[in-house]
């Protein structure tokens, strides 16, 4: 485990693996790529952010992975893997969310995007991802370039 600050001074805990904090995790977080880019969204808020979200009553966290990543970008999944969880101790309570890595085989256009304005594609993420205000906070942390990593290493 690894224990580490984020960018709002909110402590985190993240596992790579199946040590996890908990079996049934309320939120969800996918890194997905589409025909080797990466397939972000840009959230009417925060900015460009991997897709995810809450995981809704009678659905476990897998589905609620792959409806997020439908509803804020238009992929469909075709490969789902488990990456790790991490814990934020936030100042409105905790929160407890499972990372995947996410292979989108379709992009479908959509109506509407919920609380996003839809798709973003990138061949690669800014270097300096901290100071760009283009992106949502929760690209900012150690979760991120860790799990980038991992990422990297076991499947591109
Ligand atoms: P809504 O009910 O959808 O409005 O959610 P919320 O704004 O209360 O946020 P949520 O329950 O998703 O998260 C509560 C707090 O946890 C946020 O304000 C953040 O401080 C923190 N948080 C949520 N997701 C992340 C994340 O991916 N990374 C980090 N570092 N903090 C997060």
């Amino acid at each position: 485990m690894e224990v580490f600050k984020d960018y709002y001074n909110n402590t985190v805990k993240l596992v790579i693996g199946n040590e996890t904090f908990s079996k049934q995790p309320k939120h969800v977080w996918v890194i997905t790529r589409y025909k080797k880019q990466w397939l972000l969204t840009k959230h009417l808020d925060r900015g460009i952010e991997f897709p995810g979200g809450k995981v809704e009553d009678g659905e476990i966290a897998e589905e609620a992975a792959i409806r997020e990543v439908k509803e804020e970008t238009g992929g469909l999944i075709s490969n789902l893997y488990f990456i790790g969880q991490y814990h934020v101790d936030g100042k409105g309570g905790e929160i407890i969310k499972n990372i995947y890595f996410g292979e989108v085989d379709v992009l479908e256009e959509e109506e509407h995007y919920y609380e996003t304005e839809g798709p973003v594609l990138m061949k690669e993420l800014p270097a300096n991802l901290k100071q760009d205000h283009r992106f949502s906070f929760m690209m900012k942390d150690y979760v991120l370039k860790k799990s980038m990593q991992v990422i990297r290493e076991r499947f591109l």
